[in-house]
């Protein structure tokens, strides 16, 4: 198995960018929508993450790394993924080096979308998203073509509950607090990549695909 890493604060365009890159053929793996999964289940897990997703904070480390374990562990050797939004504590990526390694895969890249917070809030405010699919819109920067219905499969587009202003602070602080140090992590492995992901989604999608070496 291959990896590829999305690092980026919360709204950066971390989802959005995995879009593109989906349809070069890589298995899109965000432990935010498979949390939200649970969340929509309503099972046992699901009623947890949702009270500490609802405050902007994280969910324990063992519980999506025990996630991503089963993932991996049930995917075939020849599967290429790109994490979104995973790791974001020291312990998580430790961790995914641990459970690469076990399966002989290789980390090829982190990939990290820079942008500053007051786009992030503006971004984050107007951010819709499928009920069904998860498809992420914005109500001006990349709206649906049938307003409140998703493009992908009709169905109703939501706010988030995390998308309002005081967990979106929060959000901020506790990425700066827990997961930029993972910027480091990768840099001095030589796996880093910065994008500048104030740039429009076009921009930044083909920025990624540059970096990654991908044709265009
Ligand atoms: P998660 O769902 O991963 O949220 P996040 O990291 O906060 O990231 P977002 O999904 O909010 O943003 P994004 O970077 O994907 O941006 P998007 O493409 O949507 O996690 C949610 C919660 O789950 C966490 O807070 C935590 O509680 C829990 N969790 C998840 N993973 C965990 C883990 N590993 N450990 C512990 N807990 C975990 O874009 C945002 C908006 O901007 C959209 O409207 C989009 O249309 C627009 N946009 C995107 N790019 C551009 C652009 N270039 N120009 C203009 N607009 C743009």
């Amino acid at each position: 198995m291959t990896a590829i890493i999305l690092l980026g604060p919360p709204g950066a365009g971390k989802g959005t960018v995995a879009e593109a890159l989906v349809e070069k053929g890589i298995t899109h793996v965000s432990t935010g929508n498979l949390l939200r999964d649970r969340v929509r289940l309503g099972t046992p897990l699901g009623l947890e993450a949702k009270k500490l997703m609802d405050q902007g904070r994280f969910v324990p480390d063992e519980v999506v790394v025990g996630m991503i374990r089963n993932l991996l562990q049930d995917s075939g050797k020849d599967t290429s993924f790109l994490f979104d939004g995973f790791p974001r504590t020291l312990v998580q990526a430790e961790k995914l080096d641990e459970l690469i390694l076990s399966l002989e895969g290789t980390l090829e890249a982190a990939i990290l979308l820079e942008c500053p917070d007051q786009a992030i809030i503006e971004r984050l405010s107007g951010r819709r998203t499928c009920t069904k699919c998860g498809a992420v819109y914005h109500v001006k920067n990349n709206p649906a073509l049938a307003g409140d219905l998703c493009d992908v499969d009709g169905c109703e587009l939501e706010q988030r509950p995390d998308d309002h202003a005081e967990t979106i602070k929060k959000r901020l602080q506790i990425y700066t607090e827990q997961t930029a140090p993972l910027i480091e992590y990768y840099k001095i492995r030589n796996l880093l990549h910065s994008i500048d992901a104030t740039k429009s989604i076009g921009e930044v999608r083909s920025a990624a695909l540059e970096k990654l070496g991908w044709v265009v």
